[in-house]
């Protein structure tokens, strides 16, 4: 699935899926062959002939975990573009082979929590039948490539960065030299000068503009990650021309493949190299290495790019006509309607249209689940009114890109009807949270219930909209996947002797103002976080001036104040 793809094409399916590449046969015989593999690995393990130890590189190389109670399955959604008929088989996996239902990730994938070993591999036939896979989802490799939920669609975008996502994707797939890296390796991608991929944490971030000559170029931080030692990545280019992209990415990941720290997994990821050796140093090496590679054989013409495009689809938009007036209309009817516009959707490019955020966080729910009938219907909605596509967020929310604004109120009352019309998009209740000790064998705490509990004592609407904008993240553990010391107001799971306990962070942020939140202070049970919290909400709204946001808030007053409600309240 790799360069070759890149001169096949002739061989491009009729119909190309909006927004996202179009696999052909070539593809198709990849997966299909893996999947043999993987049949006969799989019975192997089942008579015995394998041991789980034998069998756990492989399975995890088809993204298999083993979790604490069953199997986990994980599943990439490249630059978290689905299409219709791969929202059914997702529905079709969490419906046969699940208990009815799929977790969204903070990564652009979909894990199923309860998946038998026998069934797998029928998971995995039914994935490939959309042209889908798990692979590259685990393990010291190139994960799957994320970018922004509103590409091709957001108003302040810049360029549409899928498809460069796809060059990368191609060349990371099973990518000989990168297979077996220090550490797992994640890309995020955007075209957006506003940072909706978390771009600062990633192992490489790209951030895409237009450059000379119309053609691209890119910002490159590297060395960003979260984890036990959270750092945000620093930029080591800030004009790398689109025909060096993935020269410069292989020269990066040859000084990290080289130097890693491959004798200790806690320091084995880029960025504790990147500090060690300090910013210029590690771009020297790369720029060494850069200059001395064959850069002809990496380098992307304007041709390739085409030929890329070429195998995407595009939404063919209609006029604007009365679209804009109607939306209008119906706000003006409708309050409720009217709130869930406020918050769930932004501004598409296209004059006539929206891009809706569609929130898996009801209150009082799971973040990031969604049921097998609402995977249903999210693929019904995407074919009648975004040219069969839906995207996913890393904020474990999903997205309807392109939505006529006056068919706006009708996607509204479907999405009511199924218990998806919340309309806390960014507010407190839109937490994101890890499977936490419910499923993970590495949590120290549960994430899902004190989510729960904060999104049922936060569910009021008023209040919610008197507190605006804020990120609550919650981790089950210092690996971080619920980005924890990205949020305003983190939550980390921890270990108290022998009790769950949670340690409260303020002050993160994700996006172009990186930063890493600050330890409050030590550990609390559940419950007094949850009231911890609330007191924190409290100071917050008698402190903050001119609408800053809580975090606006924090960042001026400092920890000080903040520290004394939770720890001396009067
Ligand atoms: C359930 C099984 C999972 C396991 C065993 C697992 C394991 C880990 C480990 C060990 C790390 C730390 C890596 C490091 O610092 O080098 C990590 C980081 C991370 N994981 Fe997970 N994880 C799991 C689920 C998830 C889920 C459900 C999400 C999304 C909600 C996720 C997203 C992430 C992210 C975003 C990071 C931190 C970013 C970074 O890589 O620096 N993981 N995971
Ligand atoms: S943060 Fe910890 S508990 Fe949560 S999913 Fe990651 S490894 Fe598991």
């Amino acid at each position: 699935m790799s360069t070759e793809t890149m001169t096949r094409a002739e061989a491009a399916p009729a119909v190309l899926p909006v927004g996202r590449y179009g696999y052909d046969q070539v593809d198709r015989t990849f997966l299909r062959e893996r999947i043999e593999q993987f049949r006969d690995q799989v019975n192997r393990r089942i008579a015995g002939d394998l041991t789980e130890e034998e069998f756990k590189p492989l399975r995890l190389m088809n993204g298999l975990y083993l979790q604490l109670h069953a199997y986990m399955l994980r599943v990439a959604v490249p630059y978290g573009t689905l299409g219709s008929k791969q929202v059914r088989a997702l529905a079709r996996i969490a419906r046969e082979f699940d208990k009815g239902y799929g977790h969204f990730t903070t990564r652009q994938n979909i894990q199923f929590n309860w998946i038998k070993l026998e069934d797998t591999v029928a998971a995995l036939e039914v994935l490939a039948e959309a042209d889908m896979h798990a692979i590259q989802t685990s393990g010291n490799c190139i994960r799957n490539i994320t970018s922004d939920e509103f590409a091709g669609a957001a108003k302040d975008e810049l360029l549409d960065p899928r498809v460069h996502a796809e060059i990368l994707r191609q060349w990371s797939t099973l990518h000989p030299e990168f297979t077996f890296l220090p550490r797992k390796f994640k890309f995020a991608i955007s075209g957006s000068p506003h940072d909706r991929v978390v771009a600062r944490f990633h192992d490489i971030g790209l951030i895409a503009r237009p450059g000379p000559h119309g053609r691209p170029v890119f910002e490159v931080f590297v060395g960003g990650g979260l984890g036990r030692t959270p750092i945000v990545g620093v930029s080591l280019r800030d004009d790398l021309p689109e025909e060096d992209l993935l020269a410069y990415m292989e020269a990066i990941l040859r000084v990290y493949n080289a130097h890693g720290r491959r004798d200790n997994i806690y320091k084995a990821r880029i960025k504790i190299l990147v500090q060690a050796l300090g910013t210029d140093e590690f771009r020297r090496q790369v720029e060494e290495e850069f200059v001395a590679m064959d850069r002809a054989r990496y380098r992307i013409e304007p041709a390739l790019v085409a030929a890329i495009k070429a195998r995407f689809g595009a939404p063919d938009f209609a006029p604007e006509g009365n679209a804009a007036a109607g939306l209008a209309e119906d706000r003006r009817r409708d309050i409720a309607f009217d709130a869930w516009i406020r918050t769930n959707t932004h501004e598409h490019k296209a004059p006539g249209y929206i891009s809706v955020v569609i929130s898996l966080k009801p209150a009082g729910g799971i973040p990031g689940d969604a049921t097998a009938e609402q995977l249903d219907l999210l693929a019904d909605l995407a074919d009648e009114f975004s040219f069969g596509e839906l995207r996913v967020t890393h904020l474990q929310n999903v997205v309807l890109g392109h939505v006529r604004q006056d068919q706006l109120h009708t996607v509204w009352q479907r999405l009511s009807q199924a218990g998806l019309g919340t309309p806390n998009v960014n507010f407190i209740t839109d937490i994101v949270a890890c499977p936490g000790l419910d499923y993970c064998a590495l949590a120290n705490a549960r994430s899902i219930p004190i989510a729960q509990k904060l999104s049922s004592r936060f569910a009021d609407l008023e209040l919610q909209r008197e507190i605006g904008d804020l990120r609550i993240n919650i981790s089950g553990c210092i690996n971080a996947c619920g980005h924890h010391h990205a949020a305003h107001l983190g939550i980390l799971g921890v270990d108290k002797r022998g009790q769950e306990a949670f340690q409260i962070t303020l002050g993160g942020s994700g996006e172009e103002d990186a930063s890493i939140g600050q330890i409050l202070g030590p550990a609390m049970a559940e419950d007094e976080t949850v009231d911890a919290v609330s007191r924190l909400i409290d100071l917050y709204l008698v402190r903050r001036e001119n609408g800053e946001r809580f975090l606006d808030t924090y960042r001026r007053v400092g920890t000080a104040a903040f520290k004394d409600v939770v720890y001396a309240p009067a």
